[in-house]
């Protein structure tokens, strides 16, 4: 016997339950780059400041601490995406994680890289590392895909469109741009599995995701607001417009849970 129809066997079924998944996996591979795509060296790692070297010293630092935020949440997703891939019993959700895991960990890289060319890692983002936990220790595979799929990178991706568009012509700029698609396929791709995890789930299950969301919102919204020193003074500026943005992205989150058939009446949101 060939060991062609054995693969053609082992192979996942694309039924119509994981047709979805299965769409995002041939996406993802298809959307695929790699770090030495980025054209460093041919334009400046982050927007060049003005003025006076003081100045320009604390225009850099700013930008120093936007990307840090990034690279800190990336190294966490690259945990949280191997948990996806350990704990999810469907091949074809498994096959799509394996993808997930290499993105995450590409845009680990090119984190690393961008960091090491503006002064290496600063201070850390404490409400990053306590949504990372809220996601490492939740106790199901649904409430996994539902806090950082469906929800957190469906978030960010607005936020990476605005650290792109201040920093045009720059390699943030364009690790911003790669990241804003991949995050969109981690969050399509999230949002068909959950489908398929929640076919006749009961209001036991559906009642443990609301109660996660309203436990990540709030500390979501925390995380959006914060700024490390380096950005407190510019913090104060943008607040007032940042919470309007802020209060739209959560209202399209809780739509999303609401399209996923969860009752979101019980959603509290922070503002
Ligand atoms: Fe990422
Ligand atoms: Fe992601």
């Amino acid at each position: 016997m060939s060991a062609e129809p054995m693969f053609e066997d082992d192979a996942p079924v694309d039924d119509s339950r994981f047709a979805g998944v299965l769409r995002f996996y041939e996406l993802a591979k298809h959307q695929e780059w790699q770090v030495k795509d980025v054209p460093w060296g041919d334009m400046p790692p982050i927007p060049e400041g003005k003025g006076s070297p003081q100045r320009q010293a604390r225009r850099r630092d700013i930008w120093r601490s936007v990307v840090m935020q990034q690279l800190q949440a990336d190294v966490l997703a690259c945990e949280m995406a191997s948990q996806l891939l350990n704990n999810a019993p469907d091949p074809e959700a498994k096959l799509y994680y394996s993808t997930m895991v290499q993105d995450e960990s590409r845009h680990t890289e090119a984190w690393l890289k961008l960091i090491g060319q503006v002064g290496g890692e600063g201070e850390r983002d404490p409400h990053l590392d306590r949504l990372g936990h809220m996601f490492l220790d939740a106790d199901t595979l649904e409430e996994k895909v539902f806090l950082m799929q469906v929800f957190f990178e469906r978030l960010i991706i607005p936020r990476f469109r605005l650290i792109a568009r201040s920093s045009r012509g720059t390699i943030l700029e364009d690790i911003c741009n790669r990241l804003a698609i991949d995050d969109g396929i981690h969050h399509g791709a999230g949002m068909a599995y959950e489908r398929v995890l929640l076919e006749g789930a009961d209001a036991k299950v559906k009642n443990t995701l609301i109660a996660a969301a309203n436990r990540m919102l709030p500390e979501f919204a925390e995380h959006a607001l914060w700024r490390p020193k380096a950005r407190e003074f510019v913090g104060n500026l943008m607040e007032a417009r940042d919470r309007e943005r802020l209060k739209t992205e959560l209202h399209h989150g809780v739509r999303l849970a609401k399209s996923l058939g969860l009752d979101v009446s019980e959603v509290a949101l922070p503002f």
